[in-house]
């Protein structure tokens, strides 16, 4: 076998009249009488090949097919005038075979590797053929990139690379864990990280100041578009800093990923109080790449005659609405899909009040007069033309549902600038969540962030029904209408830590089998600390301009956090089981029949 001398796609008119050795796979085989045309792909990209029916390169390559791998020898030459092919990097020249041999044959595959119109559930059973394609390749190519630049900045600023455990111990984020049983230890389990959040933690105890490392983070969660069950993030953590230093470290960092990647230079970027965005935008990740913004209107309703309304103020629930523009000839279908739209999200109704020549025309017709309406046109700043769309529900509920129909009208009315990406820090997030199901507290990020100083005694003191007005010294970065990055200041002294598990409803003895060798550590000397972890697969996804994460993870999985290509997850022996002290309960039995 001869050594390669180049890549197909790296080839261009620099290399013309040079001999070449490439090897790549058959892309295309186009017969033209007495020449034949091969398209020669590699990672690098493609290049043409043409061989002459007297050569004996010919006759080698007959039967060639799509996916075969082959070593072409020949000389490279400028396309004749009039040939060359401006779409493709390689299109000035061609390389004249003289030497052919085929080194692997392929069966016919399932699809086209090219060929953008193939399902994608066809695609991702042979993923190993979709990553073939040029579409897979740049976004491969690029992760590579910013995982890099990444590790040079980082390094510059004297972080530590250190990598954590896999197998490991419950590490809380919100959604639940996959655990992994033991062996040794029948009955046992380790659950998979979902962020490495208390070893970076521990780290800063041990004194390693900057650490940094690309996690590989679990959660067993509903699956999104923008969400994977494995996943990668930066995740790094430092001592000795508040919560600015940490966004200058993260803002130097964006800046130079996006100048280095995009070219771009990214100006100030702006900052909006968690009240704010969910006031303004109805979300705590707001897409601030155009308007729409949502307005308050509890008191212009109050004492409004209407029901549905006065109850919601009577419970302090939101009354707020947004401006579509222009759209008063939606036809009813189109409105009722807005208010089924609404209602996925939460929303019990949805009420609309269109403007169309001098004319209103609603939902709410025989509850408000025109003056009235006339009045919440003006007060909602709509003019003729516009429908004012109005939700009325606890706030949670009406920003949600406010905020997937703004989402929903932005696309579709084309309001989105996508000429840049609009980047966004959120603070002073709430520390608490309620969580109605479970009738107690949760912690809006993890139980590691640090309450704002003003509210500690909050803490202290056990005030839990003011839990739900403590501030956290966290903050999020979005891009775009995406949470990229998300971190906070840590709490550092045990104490706190202690009320913080106690106002989560944790008892002295689960905070022992959970969290008792990290509490222990908070009391030997820990410096005050805080960092952040980038969702960085999301991050690549922004850089490659795609909305689907599985565009940018090699093998990734599908919304039912399967495999479609290796079929994971799948059963095993019965045999296996036993070795590990599991038998399975009869529904799990059952479904698997069933299956
Ligand atoms: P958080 O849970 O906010 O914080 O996660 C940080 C970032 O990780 C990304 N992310 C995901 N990406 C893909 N699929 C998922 N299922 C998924 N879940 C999260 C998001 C998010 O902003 N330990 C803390 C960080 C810290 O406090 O330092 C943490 O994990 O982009
Ligand atoms: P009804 O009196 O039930 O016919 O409701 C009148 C209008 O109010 C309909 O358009 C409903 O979709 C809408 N509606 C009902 N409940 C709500 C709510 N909580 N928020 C917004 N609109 C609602």
């Amino acid at each position: 076998m001869k050594k390669r001398t180049h890549y197909c796609g790296r080839l261009s008119a620099a290399q013309a009249g040079q001999d070449v050795v490439l090897k790549g796979w058959v892309e295309k085989r186009r017969d033209h009488g007495n020449l034949v045309f091969l398209d020669l792909r590699d990672r690098e990209g493609f290049v043409q090949i043409v061989l002459n029916p007297n050569d004996e390169a010919m006759a080698e390559a007959k039967g060639v097919r799509s996916e075969f791998v082959v070593e072409v020898c020949g000389r490279v030459e400028m396309r004749p005038e009039g040939l060359v092919n401006k779409n493709l990097p390689t299109g000035e020249i061609e390389v004249q075979g003289t030497h052919f041999k085929v080194l692997s044959e392929a069966q016919t595959p399932p699809f086209q590797v090219s060929d953008e119109n193939v399902g994608e559930n066809l695609r991702l059973k042979h993923r190993y053929l979709d990553l073939r394609s040029p579409r897979l390749q740049k976004n491969l190519k690029l992760r590579h990139q910013a995982a890099q630049l990444v590790r040079q900045v980082l390094n510059e600023e004297e972080f530590l690379e250190i990598e954590t455990p896999i197998l490991y111990k419950s590490t809380p984020e919100g959604a639940r864990d996959y655990l992994v049983p033991s062996r040794v230890h029948p009955g046992s389990f380790y659950a998979l990280p979902q962020s490495p959040q208390t070893l970076k933690q521990l780290l800063m105890v041990s004194g390693y100041d900057r650490y940094y490392q690309i996690a590989r983070c679990f959660r067993d969660e509903d699956l999104r578009a923008d969400r994977q069950p494995e996943f990668s993030q930066i995740d790094l953590e430092m001592s000795f800093v508040e919560t600015e230093d940490i966004i200058e470290l993260n803002e130097k960092l964006l800046r130079r990923i996006w100048k280095e990647m995009k070219g771009v230079e990214v100006p100030e970027i702006p900052r909006m109080t968690y009240q704010e965005a969910m006031n303004r935008f109805g979300s705590d990740r707001p897409d601030t790449r155009f308007g729409l913004e949502l307005v308050g209107l509890n008191e212009f309703f109050v004492g409004c005659g209407f029901k549905v309304f006065e109850d919601v103020i009577a419970r302090q629930g939101a009354i707020k609405a947004i401006v579509a523009p222009q759209i008063s000839d939606y036809s009813r279908g189109q409105m009722d899909k807005l208010t089924k739209l609404a209602q996925s999200a939460g929303a019990k109704g949805l009420v609309w009040i269109k403007k169309k020549d001098g004319k209103f025309q609603s939902t709410v017709g025989k509850f408000f007069d025109d003056q009235k309406l006339e009045e919440l046109f003006t007060r909602c700043q709509a003019t003729d033309g516009d429908t004012v769309l109005i939700v009325a529900d606890d706030f949670r509920v009406t920003c949600d549902s406010l905020s997937t129909l703004r989402l929903h009208l932005g696309k579709e009315l084309k309001l989105v600038d996508t000429r840049k990406d609009y980047f966004l820090w959120v603070t002073d997030f709430p520390l608490f969540d309620h969580d109605p199901e479970q009738g107690r507290w949760v912690a809006c990020h993890h139980p590691f962030t640090c309450p704002a100083d003003e509210d500690l005694s909050i803490l202290f003191d056990e005030k839990e029904d003011q839990y739900g007005q403590v501030k956290a010294k966290a903050y999020d970065l979005v891009c775009n209408g995406y949470e990229i990055a998300g971190g906070s200041i840590r709490i550092h002294q045990q104490k706190v830590q202690q009320s913080m598990f106690k106002a989560l409803g944790l008892s002295d003895q689960e905070v022992q089998e959970k969290f008792g060798f990290f509490v222990e550590a908070l009391s030997y000397g820990t410096p005050p600390h805080g960092g952040i972890a980038w969702g960085m697969d999301r991050l690549v996804m922004i850089l490659c301009g795609t909305e689907a994460i599985r565009e940018v993870i090699a093998f990734p999985k599908t919304t039912k956090a399967s495999c479609m290509m290796s079929e994971a997850p799948s059963r095993v022996v019965q045999d296996q089981l036993l070795e590990l002290g599991i038998r399975l309960a009869p529904s799990a039995e059952q479904k698997q029949n069933q299956d």
